[in-house]
């Protein structure tokens, strides 16, 4: 004779490994779904601006969590330490653009999963001044004060440079490079139907 009390355990336990089967099942299956998207960019290349502003930004906010997008913020360039282990960078179109990669790269690092709406914010803009004024007014104060530090230190130098070692170490010789599942993508296709070519989400 079954208890109502073990009844209930027996449909609780026939349910749960319903649920675990439905679960095992659906994990390879959404694995599979993300997109790995490397783009490596420069803060002040007008085809980088071009793809952020005109392709990236619009695909995710329209299609979200399809990508796992990962942004090497540095370009062509260099960086050296000097007797006190400090870190000066030299970038393609000068300091200013040095002065954005290093905010760029500050925001990433500040916001490890949603940074893309700041790191287009400051793509392209014309003096660090004109990034702070336009990027960071809506964050709380605070963040503004570390953001603000950041990219005018060692701090956010030193992250330009391993952005710099992640850039060379790839071999990257224009800007932006990009690949998709590790395949390199032509800048001129659209950026959407490559993406999608890799997933059911689209
Ligand atoms: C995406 O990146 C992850 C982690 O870097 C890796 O394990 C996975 O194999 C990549 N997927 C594809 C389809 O390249």
């Amino acid at each position: 004779m079954i208890t109502l009390f073990q009844a209930v355990i027996i449909l609780q336990l026939h349910y749960f490994s319903e649920m675990l089967i439905i679960l095992l099942l659906a994990i390879p299956f959404v694995a599979a779904q993300q997109v790995n998207v490397t783009i490596f960019t420069e803060s002040q290349c007008p085809y980088c601006t071009k793809l952020l502003r005109e392709q990236i930004w619009p695909f995710y906010v329209t299609r979200p969590g399809i990508m796992n997008l990962q942004i090497v913020a540095f370009g062509k360039g260099n960086c050296d330490y000097d007797y006190n282990r400090n870190f000066h960078c030299k970038c393609m179109h000068g300091p200013t653009e040095c002065d954005l990669n290093r905010l760029q790269n500050c925001a990433m690092s500040y916001f490890p999963r949603r940074h893309l709406g700041l790191v287009t914010c400051i793509q392209g803009l014309k003096t660090l001044r004109e990034a702070f004024g336009k990027c960071l007014s809506r964050l709380s104060p605070r963040t503004q004060q570390k953001l603000i530090e950041c990219s005018t230190t060692q701090t956010g130098e030193l992250l330009s440079y391993y952005s710099m070692v992640n850039t060379h170490r790839a071999g990257v010789r224009i800007w932006p490079t990009m690949y998709v599942n590790g395949v390199f993508f032509d800048r001129n296709y659209p950026v959407e139907t490559k993406i999608c070519e890799n997933t059911d989400w689209c």
